[in-house]
């Protein structure tokens, strides 16, 4: 555990509670089972698109009531017959129209593309301007839509529109064995990859963005993130690897070889991995999701992607975030190369020719007397080279060099994810929302813990989105609506991205939440929004420390175990200022001796007496500026109590998350024991036991375990304890408050004496 780090967090919120609160709502279609199949989250005209099996929807996102609008939309006239009779799917499942591509077209059309009955076919959908909702589609205006999505539903796909093109990664074919990266619409003439292992072997694409270089549009570039067998990894057979490919979006092939032919692809290896026992590492090959991170630099987002490996000894997953520094950094590096079949895969060392395969023709690469005005005039020379050596030597790595979140052995997987970069009163941080097969989406922001190169994970909610186990299949994220979309095969669910109210009542409850959108206000946990004139802000998400944040709160008790040591934090905001500890206790004074020793960050019990409860105080003292750090109440528990009540939380909270329906599970569990990035652990945080967190945290945070026992598991017996332990501490207070204002004269002694003040 990392000093100053005990907090606490997690939890899972089960899907009646998400509901009941108001914090989600699930819509379904109009015949109550529609299994979302595309999405596409339009911020501007506030409306959610929605694609399935032979429908698409329009759904209004008003802060009020919501509206939707439907369109039927089957296969064309003949073409489901056709399919049935290739006999391609004995249940006529897959012989309808699955939506798999939703797009903006221009100022009043969406581009809806759906497998037709392995027929692909894609229609204009006019859906108005700014708000006016309407929703309609030509029948009869329909195209073919080969090559912009693939046959089967089931086949993966990706795609982006940019320049009125479509950039799309799939299979081309019925039988799905025609891998390529296309480009259609728009004035210029269809662009596709060779048919070349080398180029893409068996590719699994997930996404494809157009990213530019810079201000100069001619070095835009689209890139594409997918997953393909590994050539390189030679003996390997079936290795799969992840991968990065772009292609420069004027590329229009070359005149002689490569017509119509992307001349301009290059691929490099995406690396997400841990380092693992006897120096080798664990590597995360299979691509899951990739979410791009946008910032008010469009040229360089940051690339959030979730990576698994599953083994019959191991399942785990990994989230890693790369700079497009780095990926550009590879793309201008070394050629991979192999001289021949006996040879091993080197670093290319011959003469590059020019312009360097991979650079798009654009100003920077013209040079006295040779200008490149399009791809067609790259000397063949450039294009067979880049034909035969399309991926690169050195693979990228993610920043830092290691993912910032891992699980592992977890009895669920990651599918989704989306993060917002979030505003809060002590910097910047990157809430992820990572959707699983089971229905549910964790909220997670993971922590640099200051100069180290360690990361901190931290999970702040669990949501069970989704009443059923289902995979959530998307993700996207309203930043104007706060909200989230996620979408299964049971429908699309909006979960408020926050709801502070949730954290309950007190100041450090608020901010051992850790939530970034959240702080406390001096009455309530609220949305934290930044640079707002509301006063007593209150939120320390890198160490969700009470201690500091929460002094005037008085919430600070510290239980301790007779016979047992124990330890009371105080850390001064600046090294340079002394710390005193005053004391009130019954039997007059207290020694520092080898028994109780002051530390840097706190006050140290090696071994605790019953006689050493008490109100304690620390106090900082820098120049002639006194201030009180921590007010704590010290309470010393008999060894059974705790034991005790280890035994009767046990009961309380095994069930599993199917049974837990009645609201909140939340506990108080140092997040950096159990997750600390890299480590594989036993997660399944919805199912750690009372007396698990017990074993984590020490006693020394058993009030707030306790006062969770009380408020979700309503044990009478501990209520009442609870509000013994309330009363004796306000008597203390009280007596505190007394002897200070007795003892004010006495204020300024010497640092780490340690006194009892007498009533
Ligand atoms: C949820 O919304 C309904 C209808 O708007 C309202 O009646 C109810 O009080 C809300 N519940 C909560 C907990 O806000
Ligand atoms: C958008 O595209 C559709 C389909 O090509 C066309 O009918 C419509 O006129 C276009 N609208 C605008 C505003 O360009
Ligand atoms: C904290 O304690 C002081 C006295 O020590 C009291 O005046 C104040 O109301 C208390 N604050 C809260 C929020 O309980
Ligand atoms: C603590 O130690 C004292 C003296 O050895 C003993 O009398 C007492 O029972 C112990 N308490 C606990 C809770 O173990
Ligand atoms: C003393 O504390 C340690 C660590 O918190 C714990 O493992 C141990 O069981 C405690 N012993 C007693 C007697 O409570």
């Amino acid at each position: 555990r990392l000093p100053g780090s005990w907090v606490l967090c997690l939890v899972f919120v089960a899907y009646t509670y998400l509901l009941s609160t108001n914090r989600s709502s699930i819509f379904s279609g109009h015949h109550g089972h529609l299994s979302v199949t595309a999405v596409f989250l339009d911020e501007y005209r506030d409306r959610l698109f929605l694609g399935g099996k032979d429908v698409l929807y329009s759904l209004t996102l008003g802060p009020v009531s919501s509206e939707s609008k439907e369109i039927f939309w089957p296969p064309l006239p003949g073409n489901r017959e056709d399919c049935i009779q290739t006999g391609k799917d004995p249940q006529v499942t897959e012989c309808a129209n699955f939506v798999r591509l939703l797009q903006p077209y221009n100022r009043t059309h969406l581009l809806a593309c759906g497998t037709g009955a392995f027929q692909p076919m894609c229609a204009f959908i006019y859906v108005g301007h700014r708000g006016e909702h309407v929703f309609t589609m030509d029948p009869l205006n329909v195209e073919n839509g080969r090559g912009r999505v693939p046959h089967d539903p089931s086949f993966p796909f990706a795609s982006t529109f940019s320049g009125g093109e479509l950039y799309t990664g799939l299979t081309a074919d019925f039988l799905g064995r025609d891998s390529v990266i296309f480009r259609s619409m728009g004035g210029r003439s269809t662009m596709r990859t060779e048919t070349d292992q080398k180029l893409l072997h068996d590719p699994k694409f997930i996404a494809a963005h157009l990213i530019p270089d810079n201000d100069d549009r001619d070095n835009d570039k689209v890139y594409f993130f997918f997953t393909e067998k590994a050539t390189e990894a030679g003996e390997t057979e079936g290795a799969i690897h992840t991968r990065v490919g772009r292609v420069c979006a004027n590329d229009i092939g070359g005149q002689r070889v490569l017509v119509n032919k992307w001349s301009t692809f290059i691929k490099a290896r995406l690396v997400c991995s841990v380092p693992g026992p006897h120096g080798i590492d664990t590597h995360f090959n299979q691509l899951e999701d990739v979410f791009l991170m946008r910032t008010k630099d469009e040229r360089n987002p940051d690339v959030y992607a979730i990576f698994s490996t599953i083994s019959n000894v191991f399942q785990g997953f990994a989230v890693c975030v790369y700079r497009m520094t780095d990926i550009r950094e590879v793309f201008n590096g070394p050629f991979a190369h192999k001289e021949g079949p006996d040879y091993q895969w080197g670093a290319y060392e011959g003469r590059v020719p020019y312009p360097r395969p991979g650079v798009c023709p654009s100003k920077i690469i013209n040079q006295p007397g040779r200008e490149f005005g399009s791809t067609k005039d790259f000397p063949d020379s450039v294009l067979q080279f880049a034909r035969s050596h399309p991926l690169m030597w050195r693979p990228v790595y993610p920043a830092l060099r290691r993912p910032v979140l891992v699980k592992a052995n977890i009895p669920y997987k990651l599918k989704q994810i989306v993060v917002d970069r979030v505003e809060a009163e002590d910097g910047q941080y990157d809430v992820m929302f990572i959707g699983t097969d089971i229905g549910t989406v964790l909220k997670v922001i993971a922590l640099n813990n200051g100069n180290s190169l360690e990361t901190e994970e931290v999970t702040l909610e669990e949501l069970q989105v989704f009443k059923v186990p289902t995979p959530i299949t998307s993700l996207d994220i309203s930043v104007k609506r706060q909200a989230l979309y996620a979408s299964s095969p049971l429908g699309v669910a909006q979960v408020k991205l926050h709801r502070c109210e949730t954290y309950g009542k007190a100041c450090a409850e608020c901010c051992l939440a850790r939530d970034p959108y959240c702080a406390w206000d001096g009455s309530s946990c609220t949305r934290f929004i930044p640079n707002s004139k509301r006063r007593y802000r209150r939120q320390d998400i890198r160490h969700g420390n009470p201690a500091l944040q929460c002094v005037d709160q008085n919430l600070s008790v510290v239980f301790g175990t007779e016979n047992n040591s124990t330890f009371l934090e105080c850390v001064p905001r600046s090294p340079q200022a002394t710390v005193t500890w005053l004391v009130q206790r019954s039997d007059g004074g207290v020694k520092l001796d080898d028994r109780v020793m002051s530390t840097d960050q706190g006050l140290l019990f090696r071994n605790l007496f019953h006689q050493d409860e008490g109100v304690y105080i620390c106090r900082s003292r820098e120049h002639s500026f006194t201030q009180t750090l921590a007010r704590i109440t010290l309470e010393v528990l008999q060894g059974e109590t705790v034991d005790e009540l280890m035994s009767r939380g046990h009961t309380g909270n095994s069930d599993s998350i199917k049974d837990r329906s009645t609201g909140t599970f939340r506990a108080w569990m140092p997040c950096s024991a159990y997750s600390r990035g890299g480590s594989s652990s036993q997660i399944g945080q919805s199912r750690i036991w009372f007396k698990d967190i017990m074993q984590l945290i020490g006693p020394s945070n058993l009030l707030h375990v306790e006062e969770y026992c009380e408020r979700m598991w309503c044990n009478d017996k501990l209520r009442r304890k609870h509000k013994s332990m309330i009363e004796k501490y306000r008597q203390a207070q009280e007596s505190a408050r007394k002897a200070r204002s007795k003892s004010s004269g006495e204020r300024n002694r010497t640092p780490r004496d340690l006194r009892a003040w007498e009533e």
